[in-house]
């Protein structure tokens, strides 16, 4: 059995970076990690990284994503919470065996290598889940 390791970052939907790290970084004091544009993802992501997990700030840079939707419909706010699993495809064969509705079927391939794939939030509550192997 896919077993669920750690909270690996909550992700934060936001329109403004600079006014958002405001907050985070320069408010709240934590360090901000890296800056990236992500373009496979239209956006610009400031990871900002704590003792187990990562605030992330994700930033629509065109008008045209998904994210850039959610952000035009819901405003800022929460996004998905990431969670680590040592075997993304069994845990995805684990869920569909009980009928959770995903938004991947298959693990997809970050630029990094990083293995992902969402849970749709209809099955979870209300919330957007991510899961990723390292
Ligand atoms: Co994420």
């Amino acid at each position: 059995m896919a077993v669920v390791k750690s909270i690996n970052h909550v992700a934060v939907v936001v329109s403004d970076m600079e006014q958002s790290l405001s907050f985070w970084r320069d408010a709240l004091g934590i360090e901000l990690h890296e800056l990236r544009d992500v373009p496979a993802e239209k956006s610009q992501v400031a990871f900002l990284p704590l003792a187990g997990a990562e605030v992330e700030l994700v930033m629509p840079t065109t008008d045209d994503s998904g994210i850039a939707k959610y952000l035009a419909k819901r405003g800022q706010g929460m996004h998905h919470l990431c969670l680590e699993v040592d075997d993304i495809a069994g845990m995805l064969t684990q869920l569909k065996a009980k009928n959770i509705r995903l938004i991947n079927e298959e693990p997809r391939t970050a630029a990094d290598g990083k293995k992902y794939a969402f849970i749709h939030p209809e099955s979870t509550g209300g919330v957007l889940v991510e899961l990723y192997q390292l």
